[in-house]
Protein backbone atom coordinates (compact mmCIF):
# COMPACT_ATOMS: atom_id res chain seq x y z
CA UNK A 1 0.00 0.00 0.00
CA UNK A 2 1.43 3.59 -0.73
CA UNK A 3 0.97 5.57 1.76
CA UNK A 4 2.70 8.60 0.92
CA UNK A 5 1.28 11.89 0.00
CA UNK A 6 1.79 12.76 -3.75
CA UNK A 7 1.48 16.31 -4.83
CA UNK A 8 -1.01 16.09 -7.60
CA UNK A 9 -0.01 17.61 -11.29
CA UNK A 10 -2.63 20.26 -10.48
CA UNK A 11 -1.10 21.43 -7.85
CA UNK A 12 2.04 21.85 -9.32
CA UNK A 13 0.66 23.68 -12.12
CA UNK A 14 -0.87 25.84 -9.72
CA UNK A 15 2.76 26.83 -8.60
CA UNK A 16 3.61 27.27 -11.88
CA UNK A 17 0.77 29.53 -12.58
CA UNK A 18 2.58 31.68 -9.62
CA UNK A 19 5.59 31.88 -11.43
CA UNK A 20 4.09 33.20 -14.81
CA UNK A 21 2.54 35.57 -12.66
CA UNK A 22 5.88 36.95 -10.91
CA UNK A 23 7.73 36.61 -14.13
CA UNK A 24 5.75 38.94 -15.84
CA UNK A 25 5.55 40.91 -12.96
CA UNK A 26 9.11 41.67 -13.71
CA UNK A 27 9.20 41.86 -17.68
CA UNK A 28 6.14 44.46 -17.22
CA UNK A 29 8.73 46.65 -15.75
CA UNK A 30 11.64 45.18 -18.01
CA UNK A 31 13.89 44.17 -15.03
CA UNK A 32 16.00 40.90 -14.93
CA UNK A 33 15.54 40.41 -11.04
CA UNK A 34 18.72 38.07 -9.07
CA UNK A 35 18.36 35.86 -6.46
CA UNK A 36 20.53 34.39 -4.15
CA UNK A 37 20.45 30.78 -2.67
CA UNK A 38 22.82 29.71 0.53
CA UNK A 39 22.74 26.61 1.58
CA UNK A 40 24.07 24.78 4.83
CA UNK A 41 24.09 21.20 5.93
CA UNK A 42 24.14 17.82 3.59
CA UNK A 43 23.81 17.12 0.14
CA UNK A 44 20.00 17.09 0.88
CA UNK A 45 19.80 20.48 1.43
CA UNK A 46 21.96 21.10 -1.45
CA UNK A 47 19.85 18.79 -3.93
CA UNK A 48 16.79 21.37 -2.24
CA UNK A 49 18.55 24.07 -3.43
CA UNK A 50 18.81 23.60 -7.05
CA UNK A 51 14.76 22.75 -6.79
CA UNK A 52 15.17 26.25 -5.39
CA UNK A 53 16.83 27.68 -7.65
CA UNK A 54 14.84 25.74 -10.81
CA UNK A 55 11.51 27.42 -9.48
CA UNK A 56 13.47 31.16 -8.99
CA UNK A 57 14.53 30.82 -12.67
CA UNK A 58 11.03 29.68 -13.36
CA UNK A 59 10.09 32.71 -12.03
CA UNK A 60 12.34 34.93 -14.01
CA UNK A 61 15.01 35.26 -11.87
CA UNK A 62 18.77 35.08 -12.89
CA UNK A 63 20.90 33.68 -9.98
CA UNK A 64 23.69 34.96 -8.78
CA UNK A 65 26.18 34.06 -6.16
CA UNK A 66 25.68 37.18 -3.32
CA UNK A 67 23.42 38.37 -1.12
CA UNK A 68 24.51 41.89 -1.85
CA UNK A 69 22.06 43.61 -4.74
CA UNK A 70 20.01 40.27 -5.03
CA UNK A 71 16.41 40.84 -5.35
CA UNK A 72 15.41 37.35 -3.48
CA UNK A 73 18.18 35.80 -0.81
CA UNK A 74 16.95 32.80 0.17
CA UNK A 75 18.93 30.50 3.20
CA UNK A 76 18.04 26.86 3.28
CA UNK A 77 19.31 26.30 6.65
CA UNK A 78 20.66 22.52 8.59
CA UNK A 79 19.22 21.75 12.51
CA UNK A 80 22.37 19.27 12.85
CA UNK A 81 23.99 20.82 15.55
CA UNK A 82 24.09 23.68 17.38
CA UNK A 83 26.72 25.48 15.49
CA UNK A 84 24.98 25.04 12.41
CA UNK A 85 22.26 27.17 13.57
CA UNK A 86 24.41 29.42 15.25
CA UNK A 87 26.44 29.96 11.50
CA UNK A 88 22.93 30.81 9.83
CA UNK A 89 21.54 33.33 12.79
CA UNK A 90 24.69 35.25 12.36
CA UNK A 91 24.74 35.39 8.76
CA UNK A 92 20.79 36.17 8.72
CA UNK A 93 21.57 39.55 11.18
CA UNK A 94 24.27 40.62 8.50
CA UNK A 95 21.20 40.80 5.62
CA UNK A 96 19.99 43.53 7.60
CA UNK A 97 22.90 45.61 5.70
CA UNK A 98 22.05 44.34 2.51
CA UNK A 99 18.38 45.13 2.86
CA UNK A 100 18.98 48.29 3.57
CA UNK A 101 21.39 49.10 0.64
CA UNK A 102 19.02 47.30 -2.04
CA UNK A 103 15.46 48.22 -0.58
CA UNK A 104 13.32 45.65 -2.59
CA UNK A 105 15.59 42.72 -1.27
CA UNK A 106 12.84 39.48 -0.34
CA UNK A 107 14.68 37.10 2.60
CA UNK A 108 13.20 34.17 3.10
CA UNK A 109 14.37 31.04 5.47
CA UNK A 110 13.34 27.35 4.65
CA UNK A 111 15.26 24.15 4.89
CA UNK A 112 15.62 22.25 8.37
CA UNK A 113 15.54 25.20 10.94
CA UNK A 114 12.57 25.87 9.78
CA UNK A 115 11.19 23.23 10.48
CA UNK A 116 11.40 23.89 14.40
CA UNK A 117 9.01 25.92 15.99
CA UNK A 118 11.10 27.52 18.04
CA UNK A 119 13.04 28.72 15.74
CA UNK A 120 9.95 29.94 13.34
CA UNK A 121 8.93 32.12 16.63
CA UNK A 122 12.21 33.11 17.10
CA UNK A 123 12.35 34.47 13.46
CA UNK A 124 9.00 36.25 13.89
CA UNK A 125 10.25 38.14 17.35
CA UNK A 126 13.52 38.98 16.31
CA UNK A 127 14.00 38.91 12.88
CA UNK A 128 11.61 41.39 10.99
CA UNK A 129 13.77 41.48 7.89
CA UNK A 130 12.82 38.09 7.23
CA UNK A 131 9.83 38.69 5.09
CA UNK A 132 8.87 34.35 4.41
CA UNK A 133 9.75 30.65 6.54
CA UNK A 134 8.93 27.84 5.05
CA UNK A 135 10.03 23.88 6.20
CA UNK A 136 11.24 21.27 4.12
CA UNK A 137 7.58 19.86 3.43
CA UNK A 138 6.59 23.07 1.71
CA UNK A 139 9.31 24.03 -0.54
CA UNK A 140 6.89 22.43 -3.54
CA UNK A 141 4.77 25.77 -2.87
CA UNK A 142 7.47 28.20 -3.07
CA UNK A 143 6.44 30.47 -5.82
CA UNK A 144 3.01 30.69 -3.78
CA UNK A 145 5.16 31.88 -0.80
CA UNK A 146 7.36 34.16 -2.90
CA UNK A 147 4.00 35.80 -5.10
CA UNK A 148 2.21 36.49 -1.60
CA UNK A 149 5.64 38.47 -0.12
CA UNK A 150 5.85 40.45 -3.17
CA UNK A 151 2.66 41.24 -4.34
CA UNK A 152 0.75 41.96 -0.40
CA UNK A 153 4.52 42.62 1.35
CA UNK A 154 3.11 40.27 4.10
CA UNK A 155 5.37 38.10 5.99
CA UNK A 156 3.98 34.74 5.06
CA UNK A 157 4.86 31.37 6.90
CA UNK A 158 4.54 28.15 5.53
CA UNK A 159 5.69 26.16 8.11
CA UNK A 160 2.60 23.40 9.06
CA UNK A 161 4.05 20.33 10.67
CA UNK A 162 3.10 17.17 8.20
CA UNK A 163 4.19 13.47 7.82
CA UNK A 164 5.96 14.92 4.60
CA UNK A 165 4.69 14.28 0.51
CA UNK A 166 6.30 13.61 -2.71
CA UNK A 167 6.63 16.65 -5.14
CA UNK A 168 7.44 15.32 -8.68
CA UNK A 169 8.42 17.29 -11.44
CA UNK A 170 9.68 20.37 -9.80
CA UNK A 171 12.61 22.18 -11.73
CA UNK A 172 15.88 21.61 -11.55
CA UNK A 173 18.98 24.25 -11.46
CA UNK A 174 22.18 22.00 -11.34
CA UNK A 175 25.62 23.61 -10.95
CA UNK A 176 27.83 20.80 -12.21
CA UNK A 177 27.10 19.22 -15.81
CA UNK A 178 29.26 16.10 -14.61
CA UNK A 179 27.76 15.49 -11.40
CA UNK A 180 24.11 15.06 -10.36
CA UNK A 181 22.80 14.25 -6.47
CA UNK A 182 19.05 12.35 -7.32
CA UNK A 183 16.69 12.11 -4.35
CA UNK A 184 15.09 8.80 -3.69
CA UNK A 185 13.36 9.43 -0.87
CA UNK A 186 13.00 11.83 2.04
CA UNK A 187 12.77 11.82 5.91
CA UNK A 188 13.50 9.77 8.62
CA UNK A 189 11.65 6.61 10.27
CA UNK A 190 14.64 5.93 12.68
CA UNK A 191 14.48 8.65 15.71
CA UNK A 192 18.09 8.02 16.65
CA UNK A 193 17.86 9.33 20.08
CA UNK A 194 20.54 12.43 19.12
CA UNK A 195 19.47 13.56 15.94
CA UNK A 196 16.45 16.18 15.18
CA UNK A 197 16.25 14.96 10.90
CA UNK A 198 13.04 12.67 11.69
CA UNK A 199 11.30 15.94 13.43
CA UNK A 200 12.17 18.43 10.89
CA UNK A 201 11.95 16.26 7.51
CA UNK A 202 8.99 14.04 7.93
CA UNK A 203 8.40 10.51 7.90
CA UNK A 204 10.13 8.28 5.22
CA UNK A 205 8.76 8.11 1.97
CA UNK A 206 10.41 6.82 -1.26
CA UNK A 207 10.20 8.05 -4.71
CA UNK A 208 8.98 5.54 -7.53
CA UNK A 209 11.34 3.42 -9.46
CA UNK A 210 9.94 4.38 -12.45
CA UNK A 211 10.43 8.20 -11.50
CA UNK A 212 14.34 7.70 -10.47
CA UNK A 213 15.12 5.49 -13.16
CA UNK A 214 14.05 8.01 -15.74
CA UNK A 215 15.72 11.16 -14.11
CA UNK A 216 18.87 9.47 -13.87
CA UNK A 217 18.50 7.90 -17.94
CA UNK A 218 17.68 11.64 -18.92
CA UNK A 219 20.66 12.85 -16.53
CA UNK A 220 23.00 10.32 -18.19
CA UNK A 221 21.89 11.29 -21.77
CA UNK A 222 22.47 15.06 -20.61
CA UNK A 223 26.25 14.11 -20.33
CA UNK A 224 26.01 13.60 -16.42
CA UNK A 225 28.91 10.84 -15.30
CA UNK A 226 28.48 10.92 -11.86
CA UNK A 227 25.48 10.11 -10.13
CA UNK A 228 24.96 10.01 -6.54
CA UNK A 229 21.56 8.74 -4.97
CA UNK A 230 20.45 10.61 -1.77
CA UNK A 231 18.34 9.75 1.14
CA UNK A 232 18.95 9.43 5.16
CA UNK A 233 19.24 5.84 5.05
CA UNK A 234 18.64 4.41 1.35
CA UNK A 235 18.92 1.37 2.51
CA UNK A 236 15.50 1.24 3.64
CA UNK A 237 14.45 2.96 0.33
CA UNK A 238 10.98 1.02 -1.07
CA UNK A 239 9.56 -0.47 2.33
CA UNK A 240 6.86 2.24 1.96
CA UNK A 241 5.64 1.48 -1.45
CA UNK A 242 4.00 -1.99 -2.72
CA UNK A 243 6.67 -1.99 -5.71
CA UNK A 244 8.25 -4.83 -4.98
CA UNK A 245 11.77 -3.02 -5.73
CA UNK A 246 14.39 -2.72 -2.94
CA UNK A 247 17.13 -0.54 -2.85
CA UNK A 248 19.84 -2.82 -4.32
CA UNK A 249 17.14 -3.70 -6.98
CA UNK A 250 16.89 0.18 -7.53
CA UNK A 251 20.83 0.24 -7.66
CA UNK A 252 21.27 -2.62 -10.13
CA UNK A 253 18.20 -1.33 -12.95
CA UNK A 254 20.53 2.02 -12.73
CA UNK A 255 23.61 0.51 -13.02
CA UNK A 256 21.84 -1.67 -16.11
CA UNK A 257 21.15 1.91 -18.43
CA UNK A 258 23.52 2.47 -21.09
CA UNK A 259 26.50 4.54 -21.05
CA UNK A 260 29.57 6.09 -19.09
CA UNK A 261 29.03 6.72 -15.62
CA UNK A 262 29.18 5.93 -12.16
CA UNK A 263 26.59 5.97 -9.46
CA UNK A 264 27.18 6.07 -5.91
CA UNK A 265 24.63 7.00 -2.77
CA UNK A 266 24.46 7.82 0.54
CA UNK A 267 23.38 7.60 3.51
CA UNK A 268 23.68 4.01 4.33
CA UNK A 269 22.12 2.86 8.04
CA UNK A 270 24.18 -0.09 8.75
CA UNK A 271 20.81 -1.92 10.30
CA UNK A 272 19.25 -2.20 6.78
CA UNK A 273 22.77 -2.78 5.08
CA UNK A 274 22.57 -6.16 3.65
CA UNK A 275 24.58 -8.76 2.17
CA UNK A 276 22.54 -8.46 -1.26
CA UNK A 277 23.43 -4.34 -1.17
CA UNK A 278 27.00 -5.77 -1.12
CA UNK A 279 26.91 -8.20 -3.98
CA UNK A 280 25.07 -5.75 -6.15
CA UNK A 281 27.54 -3.10 -5.46
CA UNK A 282 30.30 -5.65 -6.23
CA UNK A 283 28.27 -7.38 -9.35
CA UNK A 284 28.05 -3.90 -11.20
CA UNK A 285 30.98 -1.68 -12.69
CA UNK A 286 29.31 1.02 -12.73
CA UNK A 287 28.22 1.12 -8.99
CA UNK A 288 31.31 2.58 -7.03
CA UNK A 289 33.06 0.76 -4.20
CA UNK A 290 32.72 3.18 -1.92
CA UNK A 291 30.17 3.04 1.25
CA UNK A 292 29.51 6.00 3.42
CA UNK A 293 28.62 3.63 6.44
CA UNK A 294 28.21 5.93 9.70
CA UNK A 295 29.15 3.66 12.90
CA UNK A 296 28.32 6.85 15.69
CA UNK A 297 29.91 4.67 18.05
CA UNK A 298 32.13 1.60 18.56
CA UNK A 299 30.75 0.81 21.71
CA UNK A 300 27.04 -1.31 21.84
CA UNK A 301 25.97 0.08 24.77
CA UNK A 302 26.02 3.68 23.68
CA UNK A 303 24.42 2.44 20.30
CA UNK A 304 21.68 1.55 22.31
CA UNK A 305 21.54 4.37 23.90
CA UNK A 306 21.26 6.14 20.54
CA UNK A 307 18.71 3.79 19.17
CA UNK A 308 21.17 2.87 16.82
CA UNK A 309 19.51 -0.80 16.22
CA UNK A 310 22.71 -2.35 16.04
CA UNK A 311 25.92 -3.57 17.84
CA UNK A 312 29.74 -3.01 17.43
CA UNK A 313 29.83 -7.00 16.43
CA UNK A 314 26.79 -6.78 13.91
CA UNK A 315 28.35 -3.88 12.73
CA UNK A 316 32.27 -5.43 12.40
CA UNK A 317 30.44 -8.07 10.76
CA UNK A 318 28.63 -5.99 7.47
CA UNK A 319 32.20 -4.88 7.44
CA UNK A 320 33.78 -7.95 7.19
CA UNK A 321 31.39 -9.09 4.71
CA UNK A 322 31.28 -6.41 2.09
CA UNK A 323 35.58 -6.01 2.13
CA UNK A 324 35.49 -9.91 1.67
CA UNK A 325 33.34 -9.13 -1.85
CA UNK A 326 34.80 -5.63 -2.56
CA UNK A 327 38.45 -5.62 -1.68
CA UNK A 328 38.78 -2.49 -2.89
CA UNK A 329 35.82 -1.06 -0.86
CA UNK A 330 36.89 2.86 0.20
CA UNK A 331 35.11 2.91 3.51
CA UNK A 332 33.88 6.46 5.13
CA UNK A 333 32.02 6.89 8.10
CA UNK A 334 30.09 9.16 11.11
CA UNK A 335 31.12 9.10 14.67
CA UNK A 336 29.97 10.61 17.46
CA UNK A 337 32.35 11.30 20.85
CA UNK A 338 31.02 12.67 23.89
CA UNK A 339 27.59 11.06 23.50
CA UNK A 340 25.93 11.59 26.90
CA UNK A 341 26.97 8.99 29.55
CA UNK A 342 30.10 8.20 26.73
CA UNK A 343 32.32 6.75 29.51
CA UNK A 344 35.97 6.51 28.58
CA UNK A 345 36.13 2.97 28.35
CA UNK A 346 33.52 3.50 25.70
CA UNK A 347 35.42 6.13 23.78
CA UNK A 348 38.53 3.57 23.60
CA UNK A 349 35.97 1.20 22.18
CA UNK A 350 35.26 3.97 19.28
CA UNK A 351 39.07 4.23 18.95
CA UNK A 352 39.76 0.47 18.69
CA UNK A 353 37.02 0.57 15.85
CA UNK A 354 38.25 2.56 13.90
CA UNK A 355 41.44 1.21 14.11
CA UNK A 356 39.80 -2.12 12.81
CA UNK A 357 38.22 -1.53 10.58
CA UNK A 358 40.61 1.52 8.90
CA UNK A 359 38.40 4.07 7.07
CA UNK A 360 39.54 6.35 4.03
CA UNK A 361 38.00 9.34 5.82
CA UNK A 362 35.60 10.09 9.19
CA UNK A 363 33.12 12.72 9.65
CA UNK A 364 33.63 13.84 13.29
CA UNK A 365 31.49 14.94 15.62
CA UNK A 366 31.07 16.43 19.42
CA UNK A 367 27.99 15.46 20.53
CA UNK A 368 25.43 18.52 20.39
CA UNK A 369 21.95 18.91 22.36
CA UNK A 370 18.64 19.63 20.03
CA UNK A 371 15.67 20.57 22.06
CA UNK A 372 13.05 18.02 21.60
CA UNK A 373 15.32 15.12 21.03
CA UNK A 374 15.70 11.97 23.55
CA UNK A 375 19.51 12.84 24.63
CA UNK A 376 18.78 15.81 24.73
CA UNK A 377 17.69 15.85 28.67
CA UNK A 378 20.01 12.77 29.23
CA UNK A 379 22.32 12.99 32.29
CA UNK A 380 25.95 14.53 30.67
CA UNK A 381 28.06 14.43 33.44
CA UNK A 382 31.14 14.31 31.24
CA UNK A 383 32.86 18.08 30.79
CA UNK A 384 33.67 20.04 27.55
CA UNK A 385 36.88 19.65 27.97
CA UNK A 386 37.18 16.16 28.30
CA UNK A 387 35.05 15.88 25.04
CA UNK A 388 37.11 18.12 23.21
CA UNK A 389 40.08 15.93 24.40
CA UNK A 390 38.70 12.54 23.24
CA UNK A 391 37.49 14.63 19.88
CA UNK A 392 41.05 15.53 19.41
CA UNK A 393 42.33 12.16 20.27
CA UNK A 394 39.99 10.42 17.38
CA UNK A 395 40.83 12.90 14.73
CA UNK A 396 44.62 12.68 14.95
CA UNK A 397 44.37 8.21 15.26
CA UNK A 398 42.17 8.80 11.88
CA UNK A 399 44.38 10.84 10.61
CA UNK A 400 47.35 8.19 10.89
CA UNK A 401 45.18 6.05 9.22
CA UNK A 402 43.63 8.41 6.35
CA UNK A 403 47.80 9.14 5.52
CA UNK A 404 48.62 5.67 5.59
CA UNK A 405 45.53 4.13 3.40
CA UNK A 406 46.79 7.71 1.24
CA UNK A 407 50.25 6.34 0.51
CA UNK A 408 48.95 2.86 -0.40
CA UNK A 409 47.66 4.47 -3.14
CA UNK A 410 51.21 5.28 -5.01
CA UNK A 411 51.80 3.05 -7.43
CA UNK A 412 47.96 2.26 -8.13
CA UNK A 413 45.96 2.80 -11.07
CA UNK A 414 42.80 3.64 -11.02
CA UNK A 415 39.76 5.08 -12.97
CA UNK A 416 39.35 8.73 -12.34
CA UNK A 417 36.70 11.22 -13.72
CA UNK A 418 38.51 14.15 -14.82
CA UNK A 419 36.00 16.86 -13.30
CA UNK A 420 37.77 20.22 -13.92
CA UNK A 421 40.91 22.21 -13.00
CA UNK A 422 42.97 23.59 -9.64
CA UNK A 423 44.94 26.67 -10.93
CA UNK A 424 47.55 24.76 -13.89
CA UNK A 425 46.31 20.92 -12.91
CA UNK A 426 43.15 18.92 -13.76
CA UNK A 427 41.23 17.79 -11.04
CA UNK A 428 40.17 14.46 -10.52
CA UNK A 429 38.32 11.50 -8.71
CA UNK A 430 38.65 8.25 -7.70
CA UNK A 431 35.74 5.75 -7.56
CA UNK A 432 36.07 6.17 -3.77
CA UNK A 433 35.44 10.24 -4.33
CA UNK A 434 39.26 10.72 -3.51
CA UNK A 435 40.70 13.73 -5.36
CA UNK A 436 43.85 13.57 -7.29
CA UNK A 437 45.10 16.39 -9.06
CA UNK A 438 47.37 16.03 -12.48
CA UNK A 439 49.00 17.34 -15.49
CA UNK A 440 46.77 17.05 -18.94
CA UNK A 441 44.71 18.78 -21.39
CA UNK A 442 41.46 20.13 -20.30
CA UNK A 443 39.73 18.58 -23.23
CA UNK A 444 39.66 15.85 -20.69
CA UNK A 445 37.07 17.17 -18.61
CA UNK A 446 34.51 15.11 -18.51
CA UNK A 447 36.08 11.88 -19.27
CA UNK A 448 37.08 9.06 -17.18
CA UNK A 449 40.53 8.02 -17.25
CA UNK A 450 43.45 5.75 -15.65
CA UNK A 451 45.61 7.55 -13.37
CA UNK A 452 48.27 6.02 -11.74
CA UNK A 453 48.83 7.76 -8.38
CA UNK A 454 52.42 9.49 -7.69
CA UNK A 455 52.51 11.27 -4.34
CA UNK A 456 49.65 11.65 -1.61
CA UNK A 457 49.32 14.16 1.50
CA UNK A 458 46.15 13.32 4.12
CA UNK A 459 43.70 14.99 2.14
CA UNK A 460 44.39 14.54 -1.31
CA UNK A 461 46.65 12.78 -4.11
CA UNK A 462 48.74 13.74 -7.31
CA UNK A 463 49.09 11.45 -10.49
CA UNK A 464 49.44 11.26 -13.93
CA UNK A 465 47.32 9.66 -17.16
CA UNK A 466 48.58 6.34 -17.79
CA UNK A 467 47.54 5.14 -21.38
CA UNK A 468 44.78 2.53 -21.49
CA UNK A 469 45.63 -0.74 -22.72
N1 LIG B 1 21.05 9.82 8.09
C1 LIG B 1 22.44 9.76 8.26
C2 LIG B 1 23.04 10.90 9.03
C3 LIG B 1 22.55 12.28 8.82
S1 LIG B 1 23.17 13.47 9.90
C4 LIG B 1 22.76 8.49 9.02
O1 LIG B 1 22.01 8.06 9.85
O2 LIG B 1 23.82 7.97 8.78
C5 LIG B 1 24.94 13.33 9.66
C6 LIG B 1 25.68 13.01 10.90
O3 LIG B 1 25.59 14.06 11.84
C7 LIG B 1 25.21 11.80 11.65
O4 LIG B 1 25.64 10.60 11.08
C8 LIG B 1 25.80 12.02 13.01
O5 LIG B 1 27.10 11.50 13.10
C9 LIG B 1 25.88 13.54 13.11
N2 LIG B 1 24.90 14.06 14.07
C10 LIG B 1 23.55 14.00 13.99
N3 LIG B 1 23.00 14.58 15.06
C11 LIG B 1 24.00 15.00 15.86
C12 LIG B 1 24.07 15.66 17.14
N4 LIG B 1 22.98 15.98 17.80
N5 LIG B 1 25.29 15.93 17.63
C13 LIG B 1 26.41 15.59 16.96
N6 LIG B 1 26.42 14.98 15.77
C14 LIG B 1 25.22 14.67 15.23
FE1 LIG C 1 19.26 11.03 12.09
FE2 LIG C 1 19.41 8.49 12.65
FE3 LIG C 1 17.74 9.32 10.76
FE4 LIG C 1 20.35 9.40 10.34
S1 LIG C 1 19.12 7.56 10.65
S2 LIG C 1 18.89 11.01 9.91
S3 LIG C 1 21.17 9.89 12.34
S4 LIG C 1 17.61 9.77 12.95
FE1 LIG D 1 21.22 19.36 8.33
FE2 LIG D 1 18.81 18.83 7.56
FE3 LIG D 1 20.82 17.68 6.35
S1 LIG D 1 19.46 19.06 9.64
S2 LIG D 1 22.37 17.55 7.93
S3 LIG D 1 20.40 19.82 6.34
S4 LIG D 1 18.83 16.78 6.74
Amino acid sequence: MTKTAIISKEQLDSQFAFCAQIKAFWQGQSITPTAYVETYGCQQNEADSENIRGLLIECGYAITDSAEGADVVVMNTCAIREHAEQRVFGNLGALTHTKRRHGRQKIFLCGCMAGQEVVVNRIKASYPHVDGVFSTHHLWQFPEILSRVLFTGKRTYFTADEPGSIAEGLPHSRDSKLKAWVSIMYGCNNFCTYCIVPYVRGRERSRKWEDILSECKQLIESGIKDITLLGQNVNSYGKDLDQGVDFADLLAKIAELPGDFIIRFMTSHPRDASNKLFDTMARYPKIAKQLHLPFQSGSSRVLKAMNRHYDRETYLEKVRYAKSVMPDLVLTSDVIVGFPGETEEEFEETISLIEQVHYDSLFTFIFSPRPGTPAYTMEDPTPKEEKNRRFDKLCAVQNGISEQLHNAYIGKTLRCLIDGTDKEFLTARTEGGRLVRLVGDPSLIGTFAPITITGATTWSLTGELTEKD
